[in-house]
């Protein structure tokens, strides 16, 4: 099957952050979108028929989630991961956000250290602060072209915590962790009794010779005192369809979650055409995802060699995984703040910001390269023109 990724769709006035809410962000609408994690390709033919099915019958009540729906998102775990998820585990929320809220309302209290590894996603910290817990940071290291953890600091920090927001892979620093950081971060959260979230929505996009580990298939312990969240929305670009996945082996932990989000939260209904879109992805997308991923390890090839090449001061943190990594941009000598500005007012584009991700983000700028190739040359172009245009 051939796949298109280079056809340009037109995304304005379909009510996308991306393009529509970019002035909301960015202050104007017309700088290069390279930003929010969404990708401009349109998704499996499979997704879309499903949806016209769906569309076909005129009423849109409530749900219920039939075991054919669970049944494919473990099949699909078994094949990417080699994970042997029984669907009993597998419950639905609205997006892995909407997880992380509820696993935090569940299982802390008010005040409580909930532990996070910046720079990271930067809506761990603000779920975090908007629910009145407290954030303990875990600052990565950056060394050497690459981000690693500092167990030191990890290991004191998490004996302050009640929960462990840990990202694998980690957006934004790209990294696939391996089995023995994964092991030494197993390591300190056992002897600390600490509930891990594992935020792995990007754990399908991962790059040859890596290979990602599920957080619960590291021991029983990890099986049992995590709480899993992935979702088709990365891999299939469905985030607007509001469909994730949420894992939890331990039936009492399982329980008390579930119990909070049905009847405290009542956000357990379901989307009815995120439904038969998420299962046909699982079952169908196959070929289309192959496909993606040679089209994006494409673009960051290019995107490095173009770099390398025409502006050498910038440096791609050569992803191991997600298609929203970071450019290391310290060579450039701006502050934060200038930094931001340059990219955004000089360079014309609309990346996001090194500083939302929290400490150790300040001089990287991330890219999102699932898009036209054509838009990442013409990034390189408007770069290297910005960075001529100060000499
Ligand atoms: C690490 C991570 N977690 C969660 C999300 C958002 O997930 P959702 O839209 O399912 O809430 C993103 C989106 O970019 C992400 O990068």
């Amino acid at each position: 099957m051939t796949i298109n990724f280079d056809k340009v769709i037109e995304r304005r006035n379909t009510n996308c952050s991306k393009y529509d809410g970019m002035a909301a962000s960015f202050g104007r609408n017309d700088l290069l979108p390279l930003w929010i994690a969404d990708m401009d390709f349109p998704v499996p033919e499979a997704v879309t028929e499903a949806i016209k099915r769906r569309a076909e019958h005129p009423i849109y009540g409530y749900n219920i989630f039939p075991q054919g729906y669970y049944e494919a998102f473990c099949a699909w775990e078994k094949k990417r991961h080699n994970w042997d998820v029984d669907p009993a585990w597998v419950w639905h929320t609205p997006g892995v956000l909407t997880a992380l809220s509820t696993a935090i309302l569940t299982f802390t209290k008010e005040g409580d250290g909930v532990l996070i590894q910046p720079p990271v996603y930067f809506p761990f910290r603000s779920t975090i602060e908007a629910l009145g817990r407290k954030v303990i940071d875990n600052q990565l290291r950056y060394e050497d072209g690459k981000f690693t953890m500092d167990f030191e600091d990890l290991a004191q920090k998490a004996a302050q915590a009640k929960l462990f927001v840990f990202c694998s892979p980690h957006n934004p620093s790209g990294r696939v962790w391996t089995k023995e950081e994964l092991m030494r971060v197993h390591d300190i959260c056992r002897k600390n009794e600490l509930l891990v979230f594992s935020d792995e929505i990007h754990s399908d996009i991962v790059y040859k010779q890596h290979s990602h580990t599920v957080f619960a298939q590291l021991s029983d312990w990890a099986l049992h005192h995590s709480i899993v969240a992935m979702a088709p929305s990365k891999t299939f670009n469905l985030a607007g369809l509001e469909m994730s996945h949420i894992t939890i082996a331990n039936d009492e932990l399982r329980k008390q979650f579930q119990y909070y989000e049905r009847f405290g939260l009542h956000v357990a209904n379901g989307n009815s055409f995120g439904l038969g879109a998420a299962q046909a992805a699982y079952e169908h997308g196959e070929d289309w995802y192959q496909a993606l991923l040679s089209y994006l390890k494409e673009n960051l090839d290019y995107l490095d060699g173009a770099l390398k090449a025409r502006v050498p001061q910038v440096k791609l943190v050569y992803p191991e995984a997600t298609y929203i990594p970071i450019l290391d941009m310290q060579a450039l000598g701006m502050e934060p703040e200038a930094l931001k500005h340059f990219v955004w007012d000089e360079v014309g584009a609309a990346l996001n910001a090194g500083t939302t991700f929290g400490p150790g983000g300040e001089r990287f700028m991330r890219i999102n390269v699932a898009t036209q190739r054509k838009n990442l040359e013409l990034f390189i172009e408007k770069l290297a023109r910005a960075l001529e245009a100060r000499k």
